[in-house]
């Protein structure tokens, strides 16, 4: 029998506040970064600190589920359609990331180069896997970049709304302060 919990434990606060700063910090310098000139002294540095960040949280999204499907959260607050919601919009955001990140390594990869986690160890490349895929992988990856950040907008405006208006412990509960 699962037993009821007020908070959330504070390694899942933990993962989800680093995940919240790592992916707002991405979406920023990724949008930043493709319009860098050759002869800035960031044109390779900052896709190297993005993809490597990107690949660093998408382990630690691995680790972020397996975590969820052995311990215990606390239940959603709100009325049905707000629970609906929420469950959904968790269940989106947690798809889109996979998107974001199966999308990336295809990018990087696509012509036929390894992927370098800040000279600490590398993720082989897998190739060309089909036509074009440079392109269409950061097609995808755009629009799932802005997806995620709409989804995580909503999400945020949710859980202030939680706090300052209905005044329950949805956010405290991801501080770990439920009253
Ligand atoms: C939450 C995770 C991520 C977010 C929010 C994110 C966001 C972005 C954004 C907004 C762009 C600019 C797209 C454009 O304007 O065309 C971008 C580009 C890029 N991202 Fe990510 N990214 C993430 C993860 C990753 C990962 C895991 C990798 C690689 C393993 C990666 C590799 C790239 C590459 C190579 C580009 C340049 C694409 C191009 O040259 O068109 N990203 N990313
Ligand atoms: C990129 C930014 C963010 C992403 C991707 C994100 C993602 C998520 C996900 C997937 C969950 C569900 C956790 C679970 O698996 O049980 C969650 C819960 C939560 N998040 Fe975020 N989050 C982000 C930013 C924020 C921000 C800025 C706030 C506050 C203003 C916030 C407040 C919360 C709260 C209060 C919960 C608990 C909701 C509940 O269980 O009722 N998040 N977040």
């Amino acid at each position: 029998m699962k037993t009821e919990v007020e908070n959330y434990n504070p390694i899942a606060r933990l993962i989800h506040w680093l995940s919240a700063i790592a992916i707002i910090g991405l979406f920023a310098a990724g949008l930043w970064m493709v319009d860098l000139s050759y002869y800035s002294e960031w044109y390779r540095t900052a896709p190297h600190w993005h993809k490597s960040i990107g690949i660093l949280l998408s382990g630690l999204t691995l680790i972020r589920l397996v975590w969820k499907s052995v311990t215990v959260s606390p239940g959603i607050e709100g009325n049905t359609l707000e629970k609906w919601a929420a469950k959904i919009a968790h269940g989106l955001m947690y798809i889109v990331l996979l998107i974001l990140f199966t999308s990336g390594y295809l990018i990087s990869t696509a012509d036929g180069r390894a992927i370098d986690i800040f000279d600490w160890f590398a993720i082989p490349g897998a190739g060309a896997l089909f036509e074009g895929q440079a392109d269409l992988a950061g097609e995808i990856h755009f629009y799932a970049a802005w997806t995620l950040i709409i989804l995580a907008g909503l999400h945020a405006m949710a859980a202030l709304k939680h706090h300052f208006i209905d005044k329950d412990n949805t956010l405290r509960k991801m501080i770990g302060a439920s009253k």
